[in-house]
């Protein structure tokens, strides 16, 4: 159970679309703020135990007046608002609740590492490692709070960019010094998956060979305890009403699936933060800025990054392809300003000149995606030498590609992955 951070201010959405962003605005002047649904029984707020509370209306809604004095009736700080500027309610918050600012990247790192060892105590723990931000800031902070006592399963499927398992095992192994169980389940994977054409299939073939590898790996450990990187964006979605920060998880978020005779309590010690908070966590335990400011990975990773059947030497072209894209954004800035780009490799021959020879090559679509919630997406308008630098090297440096392409599709009508 996590305990109680001091100063908390709980913001009651009373049908407001932009409450997440007020809520980082609050909590960008150090004061803890959770944003919970009109719905919410007195009992949870009080779990939490605020020392006050800001009821965000929408002007255009009726009212709930009875909703409202269920709240009223606690007796605290309420401040009742429709426009969502910060400014009121960080006066509020500092001068009628006597909030000092005391939420700060330390308090919040020195309270996990208290919480996580009251909760593991002497169990321990394991956890699932995909190298992306989520997963590693939480396995770093639960090796800082219970060291060995943690162990990570980094599971390669065969389906992680250039240079992805060496880096993690870099990081976590060897300057971290952590217990690190690395599992090269390539073969398997790639052996399930040879001559399967259909995006769904895919993705079921992976995720079902996930689990199988992480719960054989798991029951070796035989830990007590699941760390999951769980954030807080991934509760908002659902009701807060249990003891847990916010509830019920988006499932497609949670390590589901595993097998009946694999119980786990979990340790989610980032479920209270947003992305940017997890990523200032994870700077102060000192994990590497290409780990931190990493875009989001799907799950089935390159699986579905590769256009129709997988083969290895599909994904050979499309991972030194990606690299090329990824390692040019960065020296131009472009990375960081965007939210996923990415390489997709499509199995269609064309014509190419190389060395005055022509020859038949695959075709590599790039694609770069601003988005704030996934759910729709603009494409990028990278600067059009970017996009000739990348186009000229990928066919001359990756052996089989001829062609490069550029997906200007929205979502919608498409969706941001290509399968
Ligand atoms: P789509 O392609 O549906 O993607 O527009 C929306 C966002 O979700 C990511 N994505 C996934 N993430 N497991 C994940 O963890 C998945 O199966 C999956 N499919 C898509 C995608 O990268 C994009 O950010």
């Amino acid at each position: 159970m996590i305990k109680k951070t001091p100063e908390t201010v709980i913001l009651l959405n009373f049908g407001c679309k932009d409450i997440q962003k007020y809520a980082r605005a609050i909590r960008a002047e150090h004061i803890y703020t959770m944003v919970m649904p009109w719905t919410v029984p007195v009992e949870r707020v009080l779990q939490e135990s605020p020392v006050g509370l800001i009821v965000c209306r929408d002007p255009q809604a009726s009212e709930h007046p009875a909703d409202l004095m269920r709240f009223q009736a606690l007796n605290l700080p309420l401040l009742s608002v429709t426009d969502l500027a910060p400014a009121p309610a960080i006066d509020f918050c500092k001068n009628t609740c006597g909030c000092h600012g005391l939420w700060t990247v330390d308090s919040f790192i020195e309270e996990a590492i208290q919480d996580i060892r009251e909760q593991v105590g002497d169990g321990t723990v394991v956890l699932g490692l995909s190298g992306g931000v989520d997963s590693s800031v939480t396995a770093a902070l639960i090796h800082r709070a219970i060291g060995k006592k943690l162990t990570c399963v980094f599971v390669n499927h065969g389906l992680l960019r250039l240079g992805e398992p060496e880096q993690v095992q870099k990081v976590f192994r060897d300057t971290f010094d952590m217990n690190l169980v690395y599992i090269d389940a390539s073969d398997r994977f790639l052996d399930k998956l040879a001559g399967v054409n259909e995006p769904e299939k895919k993705r079921k073939i992976i995720g079902a060979e996930f689990i199988d590898v992480f719960a054989e790996a798991a029951r070796g450990i035989q830990a007590k305890f699941l760390g999951q990187g769980s954030i807080y964006p991934d509760f908002l979605e659902s009701i807060p009403l249990d003891g847990n920060p916010a509830g019920v998880i988006k499932s497609h978020h949670n390590v589901g699936g595993l097998p009946e005779d694999l119980k786990f309590e979990l340790v989610e010690p980032l479920a209270r933060l947003f992305k940017d908070e997890v990523r200032a966590v994870g700077r102060k335990l000192g994990l590497p800025e290409v780990m931190i400011d990493r875009q989001p990975f799907p799950g089935p990773s390159l699986g579905v990054r590769c256009v129709g059947e997988i083969k290895r030497e599909y994904l050979r072209m499309l991972r030194e392809a990606d690299a090329i894209f990824i390692e040019e954004l960065r020296k131009s800035g472009w990375y960081s300003k965007t939210w996923q780009s990415f390489a997709v490799f499509l199995p269609v021959k064309s014509v190419g000149m190389l060395n005055g020879q022509r020859h038949y090559g695959y075709t590599i679509a790039l694609r770069s995606i601003l988005t704030s919630d996934a759910v729709t997406a603009q494409v990028v308008h990278l600067p059009w030498e970017l996009i000739e630098t990348v186009s000229n090297r990928i066919p001359q440096e990756v052996e089989g590609i001829s062609r490069v392409v550029f997906d200007c599709t929205p979502k919608p009508p498409a969706t941001i992955e290509w399968e």
